[in-house]
């Protein structure tokens, strides 16, 4: 092992705990808020409502990436995907905590109705089971067991990341400006996708490389 690629290495590893820590921002504010008693008179909705922002911003961020990559050319960036989807999956499980626990009291038959009744609650518990076989193959030997699979299973997080915009849009009463911004985000992000993948079926073909390495 050569000493530039233990430097390598090393920094690469500051850098990722650099942003571990980062990405545990929303935790943070929550529980110094709770410390400091300053969730206010609804506590059980300022978590709900800090959680599934943190989901909804973790899913976007880690889409992000690829475009990110491939518009600015660092390529390392692809390095800290995993981590940040496994973090949209943390804050998803900890909002659909939220609901399980302090919202419905472990009432399952209660959660069931919920979920059947409320259309924002169908889409987001959808979103929610997306995001589970993700999580569950994100590992470095599930890449390599499921081959090209990974990659189709994988786009699930478009639709995971589409059906939290819409589970957002129809909770809000009257204010869409958040559910529309990053509905547009989404929908930004889905535009860079395709052209590159109809840029990479033209002739001349100006995008190609970077479609081939997607
Ligand atoms: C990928 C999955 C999900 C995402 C991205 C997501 C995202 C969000 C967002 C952004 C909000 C609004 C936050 C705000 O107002 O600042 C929210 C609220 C909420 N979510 Fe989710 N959510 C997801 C899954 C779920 C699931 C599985 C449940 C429960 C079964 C759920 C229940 C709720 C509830 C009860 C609210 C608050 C509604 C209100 O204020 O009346 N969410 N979610």
């Amino acid at each position: 092992m050569s000493f530039e690629f233990t430097i390598q290495n090393l920094k690469f590893k500051i850098a990722k705990a650099a942003v571990f820590a980062a990405c545990l921002t929303p935790l943070y504010c929550l529980a110094y808020f709770a410390f400091t008693d300053n969730l206010g008179a609804n506590p059980i909705e300022v978590i709900t409502h800090w959680t599934g922002d943190a989901t909804i911003i973790f899913l976007l961020i880690t889409l992000a990436v690829t475009p990110l990559r491939k518009t600015t050319g660092w390529n390392d960036a692809v390095k800290f995907r995993r981590l940040l989807g496994l973090f949209a999956f943390f804050y998803a499980c900890l909002h659909f905590m939220t609901y399980v626990w302090l919202d419905q009291f472990f009432d399952f038959r209660g959660i069931v109705k919920d979920v059947a009744k409320r259309p924002f609650i169908t889409v987001g518990f959808a979103s929610f089971i997306l995001l589970i076989p993700l999580a569950l193959t994100s590992t470095a030997a599930m890449v390599r067991r499921l081959g090209k699979r990974w990659q189709q299973l994988h786009r699930l997080v478009y639709f995971a990341a589409a059906g939290g915009v819409i589970h957002y849009w129809w909770l809000v009463k009257k204010d869409i400006r958040w559910p529309l911004a990053f509905g547009v985000v989404l929908a930004l992000l889905l535009a860079f996708r395709a052209a590159v993948r109809w840029s990479a079926r033209q002739p001349s073909r100006p995008f190609a490389a970077a479609a081939e390495k997607q």
